[in-house]
């Protein structure tokens, strides 16, 4: 699913995307969208992204105005890019895309279309303004 993001993102001429597994809370401040991919672990999201956003907030990473957007693979019901998503808005007071983008188990054809429709949109959105 984040492939398919990033590859939609990148389809818009002079965007710069990055694909990555984590970085630094730190790092963060120095994009203009961040894109949160999660799956859903016993009606929440894994404990690592929750210490993630928690350790931010620790160190006041400012994301403010900026774009953010969830995404994830779920079995039946599907809390986790939500709950991400309300911790970019009311936490951190990021723009944030709604509702968040799910695919049920491994995302089919038509899952992956559309996060590259997600990836794509953010992009056009944000061209021009950066
Ligand atoms: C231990 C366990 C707990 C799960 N709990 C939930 C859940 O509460 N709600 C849900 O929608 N899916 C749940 N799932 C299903 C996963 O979200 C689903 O398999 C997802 O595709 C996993 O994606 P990943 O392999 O990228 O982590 C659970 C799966 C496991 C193994």
């Amino acid at each position: 699913m984040a492939q398919a993001v990033a590859d939609g993102a990148k389809n818009v001429q002079g965007t710069e995307v990055e694909l990555n597994y984590y970085v630094h809370e730190e790092t963060l401040a120095g994009y203009n969208a961040v894109l949160v991919g999660t799956s859903t672990y016993h009606h929440d999201m894994p404990e690592t992204i929750k210490k993630y956003f928690e350790e931010a907030a620790v160190k006041n990473v400012s994301l403010a105005g900026k774009v953010g957007a969830a995404f994830g693979s779920y079995g039946w019901s599907g809390e986790a890019p939500k709950l991400v998503l309300e911790i970019l808005k009311n936490k951190f007071g990021m723009n944030v895309i709604e509702p968040p983008l799910l695919a049920k188990y491994t995302p089919d054809q038509t899952a992956l279309e559309k996060c590259f429709a997600l990836g794509k949109r953010i992009a056009e959105g944000l061209i021009g303004k950066a």
